[in-house]
């Protein structure tokens, strides 16, 4: 029986194991705050009902003691939760002084002691969402005849030059930690057509802000036969599949959070916007923003476009030079940009997803390759998806912690992974 079951046994005897967060009591009446992972109730003690030896086990309970709870449930007589009338306490091990109490605490502190902060409302329903999120990726690719093809983690070359690599000791030999497994996504859908990886990657960028992490988890997708439009739509329906079944299936921890959604329950009716990376540009000059018209889009004016908007939008065709090598490029007026697109959140989620349209010619990226000074020998098996049987194709990789923090809008990006590994901080 857990928390989560309560409202299917309404009137009924339960018994629940769990720990206990809060206690209250005034004379004779006790109010247990007791969670047990799956939900939080309030169980109430009446001393004369419950009797002595159960309530002097009450009185000896310490936040966080862990204990087993018989009663009746009962629901709450305003909200949609239920209690339970405690008939029988169990103690199962009592605790110290727990190190977070109900005052204020500064982040540094709650990240110190993350491993005990997990237990608290707020990790707890950031989490929840980030479990919901995985599945709705995992279920949309599945249901859109995707297969799971895992890349590794070691890899001996860069895919994205633009960002700082983790290199270690590898036997002999260095090796880099992987940064997205979209290269050997690449090699993987000549096999199976279309792919996706999920894990963790690792990036070394110097980035002490809120929205960086040094290891994050990312979702790569690759598509053989899909050009640069189909795989913003695909990008589109993906987002629209998260955000709907959040909505739907994580009612109670938006709540917890305090999370207005009317942005959000607008953005699964809607059409994503689409702007050219100049016209992104042009608008935030005209906005007043400080621009460079040739440089990546800037935090502030992914921020600014996205609170304007209150859409995800696609900013395409970045110039070429701001992005990685294997992206299709084409010319127009003496400058050479990307076939590809940045997706934007709104609501101060900046760019969730990077994509693009891949060069297919086995020419134009060796050329590419030499031209940005990489070893060829290290991309030979990389260029025989050029060399036999090259189709157009496309792909995208999105970071699972950045769409966490937009749904849930919590401050800081260290909130959305269990054990965050950031610039400054690497324990527990
Ligand atoms: O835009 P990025 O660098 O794209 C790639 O790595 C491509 N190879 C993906 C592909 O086409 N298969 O990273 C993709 C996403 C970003 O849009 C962002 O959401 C997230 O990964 N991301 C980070 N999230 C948190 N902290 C960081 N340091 C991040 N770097 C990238
Ligand atoms: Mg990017």
């Amino acid at each position: 029986m857990t928390i989560a079951e309560l409202k299917n046994y309404l009137g009924k005897e339960v018994t629940i194991q769990g720990w206990m967060y809060n206690k209250r009591s005034s004379g004779k009446i006790a109010f247990l705050q007791i969670r047990d992972g799956s939900g939080f109730l309030q169980a109430i003690v009446e001393q004369e009902k419950a009797g002595e030896i159960n309530w002097e086990k009450v009185e000896k309970l310490t936040i966080e003691s862990s204990v087993i709870i018989k009663g009746t449930v009962t629901k709450h007589p305003k909200k949609e939760e239920y209690e339970i009338q405690v008939s029988e306490v169990e103690i199962l091990n009592i605790a110290p002084e727990y190190p977070i109490s109900k005052k204020e605490h500064g982040p540094e502190f709650l990240f110190d002691n993350r491993d005990l902060y997990l237990r608290s409302k707020t990790p707890w329903a950031v989490l929840r969402i980030r479990n919901q999120v995985f599945l709705s990726i995992t279920n949309f690719f599945a249901e859109q005849g995707f297969i799971r093809f895992d890349t590794p983690i070691l890899q001996p070359t860069s895919c994205e030059d633009t960002t700082q690599l983790f290199d270690l000791k590898y036997y002999d030999t260095m090796m880099y930690l992987s940064q997205s497994g979209q290269l050997y996504s690449e090699a993987g859908i000549m096999g199976f057509g279309k792919v996706y990886d999920f894990g963790p990657v690792f990036r070394a960028e110097k980035s002490k802000t809120r929205h960086h992490l040094s290891e994050l988890w990312m979702m790569d997708a690759e598509m053989a036969f899909f050009d640069q439009k189909m795989n913003m739509d695909l990008q589109e329906r993906m987002v629209k599949r998260i955000v709907k079944d959040v909505l739907r299936k994580c009612k109670v921890e938006l709540e917890i959070l305090e999370r207005d959604t009317t942005i959000l329950q607008n953005i699964v009716e809607k059409s994503f916007l689409h702007m050219t990376h100049k016209q992104a540009k042009e608008e935030c000059k005209t906005d007043g923003l400080e621009t460079e018209f040739l440089a990546d889009m800037s935090t502030e004016e992914e921020i600014h476009l996205g609170n304007k908007h209150k859409l995800p939008i696609f900013i395409e065709d970045y110039p070429f030079e701001v992005k990685a090598f294997y992206m299709k490029k084409y010319e127009k007026d003496g400058v050479v940009y990307a076939k590809n697109s940045d997706l934007i959140a709104p609501e101060e989620g900046r760019e969730i997803i990077g994509g693009s349209q891949r060069e297919d010619s086995y020419e134009v990226i060796l050329e590419e390759i030499k031209k940005r000074g990489y070893p060829k020998d290290d991309y030979e098996w990389y260029l025989n998806t050029r060399k036999y049987g090259s189709v157009i194709h496309s792909g995208f990789g999105i970071g699972l912690e950045r769409t966490i923090r937009w749904l849930t809008r919590v401050h800081h990006i260290r909130e959305t992974i269990p054990f965050p590994r950031t610039l400054t901080r690497s324990k527990p």
